[in-house]
């Protein structure tokens, strides 16, 4: 490249993020763990969210941040609400706000909502008095970036601005593992001269701890767009293996053995092929539908169609599973009490975020049933969810005047006590060593146990004397 930019001149960089949430947050701090010479700053509107990433309590849970953050933290990781100061102090400027579904007009219910994104474009050309280059972290529809341009250039001064995507890749509760060690980092410019210095200032960067190979580099679209189907295929192949699992259900063939036995063909591979009650966490249905408006919006409705499947699927399969609890335990749930073991969406992590066990608990509780919750790291968020429910007024889901029967327990073994049932939300390891047949003995019988994730051994949990509903495995039971 060889060219002379701004950015060439600087050796130590000045890295800002604005948005401090389950990415902002474990990224920044890994860059600032990984490259001592940086200083990262991580800003947000959010003071709350700001005071407890500078408290001992972090406002995410995933394995192995404590430990980065404390390393680095005050050292050159700083947490503030100084937006302003922010945008104004540092030369490289990450943009990790939240892009959930819209949620009106047009387009609700599928596109991504662009206003905190809007909103970061405008503050940063607002307070912006020297050359930045501004990375698009959160997830966008392609294109994102020409409108984020559009903005930035819109005063027309000399101060110049790069647009790159570099997408996340991390999946929660593997966090701090998939960013110290990613399969793949990816970073997309203009393919223009200060495009490519842009881009060569943020390889840099990442150079420092991930080898050169997995460093991938393309135009800009390519990398907006690599983010959205990533997610798409990753959800595809668990709608995938949950249909089988229905079939299964009727044949009695077992839906691991033949997820072992396709999976073994090294062309599909063995990961992310573990039926369940269906995939939850904040980006799939989020990601996916927004790929379908944007394919919609091209004309292109038949590959929409294809992929809005992926999402039908998991709706299908979260509402299976409760009807198949129905139709176990006599088609009526009415006044029966089932502990839900798990209410994140999935393992080691506290998020709820589009959790399968929020659908399910709300299924069951307008089925008039009592739920007991219990998980050992989403029971704040599991509160703040039933209070919702409490304040909303959902008239649907109990008897008028009577609040939603929900209770919460910490410990599993006592959250099963007096239950009908207990149904298996959330692959948490802990709930294989629990002791079962102390916790059978305390069930209401004939006791059940339905595993949303097969991770039990349904074998040993019949001989004790349950009745065990797995996913794509016929049932075991007593009658
Ligand atoms: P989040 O909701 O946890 O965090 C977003 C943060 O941005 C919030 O704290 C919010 O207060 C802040 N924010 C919003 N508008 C702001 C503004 N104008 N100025 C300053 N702060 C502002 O969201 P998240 O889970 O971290 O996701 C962020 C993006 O990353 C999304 O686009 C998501 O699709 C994508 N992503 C998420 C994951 C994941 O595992 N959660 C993984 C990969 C990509
Ligand atoms: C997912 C992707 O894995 C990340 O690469 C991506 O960056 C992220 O979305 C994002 O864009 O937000 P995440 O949602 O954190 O990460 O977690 P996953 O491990 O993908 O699990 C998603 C859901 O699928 C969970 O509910 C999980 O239990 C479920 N799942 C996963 C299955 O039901 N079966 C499987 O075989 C795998």
């Amino acid at each position: 490249m060889g060219e002379k930019t701004d950015f060439n001149d600087l050796t130590a960089r000045k890295i800002l993020c604005i948005g401090a949430g389950y990415v902002g947050g474990p990224t920044m701090a890994v860059i600032a763990h990984q490259c001592p010479d940086c200083q990262v700053t991580v800003v947000d509107v959010n003071a709350e969210r700001i005071a407890a990433w500078n408290s001992e309590t972090l406002p995410v849970y995933e394995p192995g941040l404590d430990a980065v953050v404390r390393a680095a933290r005050g050292r050159n990781l700083f947490f503030s609400t100084d937006i302003a100061g922010g945008i104004r102090a540092n030369d490289i400027i990450f943009v990790s706000v939240n892009t959930p579904t819209k949620t009106f007009g047009a387009g609700a219910g599928m596109a991504a909502d662009l206003q905190y994104w809007e909103k970061t474009a405008r503050e940063i050309l607002e307070y912006a008095e020297s050359p930045k280059i501004v990375i698009e972290k959160s997830t966008l529809p392609v294109k994102t970036a020409l409108a984020m341009e559009r903005i930035l250039n819109s005063r027309g001064g000399d101060v110049r601005f790069d647009v790159l995507s570099n997408p996340e890749f991390l999946a929660e509760g593997t966090a701090i593992r998939d960013l110290e060690n990613p399969d793949r980092v990816l970073i997309g410019s203009r393919e223009t001269g200060t495009g490519l210095a842009a881009r060569h200032v943020l390889e840099e960067i990442y150079a420092r701890w991930v080898p050169r190979e997995r460093i991938l580099t393309s135009n800009i679209w390519s990398a907006e767009l690599s983010k959205l189907v990533s997610n798409a295929f990753l959800a595809q192949r668990i709608s995938s293996i949950n249909a089988v699992s229905a079939l299964c259900e009727k044949t009695e063939a077992n839906v691991t053995e033949v997820a072992r036995a396709v999976g073994m063909d090294s062309r599909i591979g063995p990961k992310f092929l573990n039926a369940s009650v269906g995939f939850g966490g904040s980006c799939f249905k989020k990601d996916i539908l927004n790929l379908v408006y944007l394919c919609r919006a091209y004309g292109l409705d038949d590959v929409a169609a294809y992929w809005e499947g992926v999402v039908a699927i998991n709706e299908y399969q979260k509402e299976r599973f409760v009807l198949n609890m129905m139709a176990a335990m006599f088609n009526s749930l009415a006044g029966k009490r089932i502990a839900l073991y798990g209410f994140a969406f999935k393992a080691d992590t506290g998020d709820t975020r589009e959790s399968p066990a929020i659908f399910v608990a709300e299924r069951l509780l307008a089925e008039r049933a009592e739920v007991v919750i219990t998980d050992p790291q989403a029971l704040s968020n599991a509160r703040i969810w039933a209070q919702g429910l409490t304040d909303r007024g959902t008239g649907s889901l109990f008897e008028t005047g009577a609040g939603p029967k929900i209770a919460f327990a910490t410990d599993p073994v006592a959250a099963a006590a007096g239950c009908h049932a207990l149904t298996v939300m959330t692959e948490w390891p802990l709930y294989r060593g629990l002791d079962y047949e102390r916790i059978f003995r305390t069930m209401v019988q004939p006791a059940f146990v339905f595993d949303g994730r097969n991770i039990l051994d349904h074998e040993r949990l019949h001989a004790i004397g349950f009745n065990v509903y797995p996913i794509g495995r016929p049932p075991l039971t007593h009658f």
